[in-house]
């Protein structure tokens, strides 16, 4: 549930990231294509000297490998750069930007991606509620293990997150800590003295509380392993309730020609 994003985690220094992540505890790593950094996680998985199985590797395929006939090459080509057999999670990384590919078109090849064993278990990314109840009507209801999107205290983007795992759909936040933006919150810093914790631990704590996975990142030890540390955090329920409070739809992430949000 406590992964380790991989944006920004390239060459030498971000495969040693990845070693500190893997050596920290941390058994789950979330690349993209768009990354450029599939090689790097490949190294870090095989000089971790951790037996494959117990770390997940999700990848995301890159919405120009969505036309017919392209997802399922650009996997292979991923999992050569991986160096495995198989991902645990392939997620589609956006919706195809202005609909220039009609989303049967990619749903129809993200499901072969799993019927082929090329992926363990299939999911989206940046998906809105009218996209997952399609993907779901063309799939079936438990196909899409997971929606991973933008998720943090101040943006808890709710609506989606309750469909999401109204429907069986784990929830993964990215941007999870804001990109370290949290740190004025007044509630947060109460909360974050009480467990003598940061409010970057704070914020995967609620998450994680929340029943949602959490994928933060970063280029120094010493914070991939206070990130980790969030995980032993328990937050009272008044604590839970009072971060629900502090919503303010602060969308980072929102390219032009991205969905229509919910
Ligand atoms: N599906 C998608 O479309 C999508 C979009 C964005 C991200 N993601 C995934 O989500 C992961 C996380 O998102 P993100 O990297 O954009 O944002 P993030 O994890 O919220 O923030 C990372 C930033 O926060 C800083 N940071 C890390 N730990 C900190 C701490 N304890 N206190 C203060 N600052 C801290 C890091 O800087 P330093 O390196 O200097 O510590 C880094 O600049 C990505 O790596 C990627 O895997 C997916």
């Amino acid at each position: 549930m406590l992964g380790f994003g991989t944006y920004g985690r390239r060459g030498p220094e971000g495969v040693d990231a990845m070693l500190t992540a893997l050596e920290t505890g941390y058994r789950h790593l979330d690349t993209a294509q768009d990354y450029e950094n599939e090689t790097e996680v490949g190294q870090a998985v095989a000089r971790s000297g951790l037996p494959r199985e117990s770390i997940f590797v999700t990848t995301k395929i890159a919405p120009r490998h969505y036309p017919r006939g392209s997802l399922l090459p650009s996997l292979r080509e991923s999992l050569d750069k991986l160096s495995l057999d198989q991902v645990d999670l392939t997620l589609l990384h956006w919706p195809s930007p202005n609909d220039e590919v009609p989303l049967a078109h990619y749903v129809e090849q993200l499901a072969e991606a799993r019927s082929s064993g090329l992926s363990r278990l299939i999911g989206v990314s940046n998906f809105t509620i009218d996209l997952l109840e399609q993907t779901i009507a063309m799939l079936g209801k438990d196909a899409i293990a997971n929606n991973q999107f933008e998720l943090n205290p101040h943006m808890q983007n709710k609506r989606l997150a309750d469909f999401s795992q109204s429907k069986g759909i784990l929830v993964t936040c990215y941007l999870p800590i804001a990109h370290g933006t949290l740190g004025d919150d007044p509630i947060l810093q109460d909360i974050a003295r009480t467990h003598d914790a940061t409010v970057a631990q704070i914020a995967i704590a609620f998450e994680l509380a929340k029943g949602y996975a959490a994928i933060p990142t970063s280029g120094k030890p010493e914070r991939i392993r206070e990130n980790y540390a969030a995980s032993k955090i328990v937050l009272t329920p008044q604590q839970i309730a009072s971060i629900a409070t502090l919503d303010q739809g602060k969308r980072r992430i929102d390219p032009e020609w991205g969905p229509k949000w919910d």
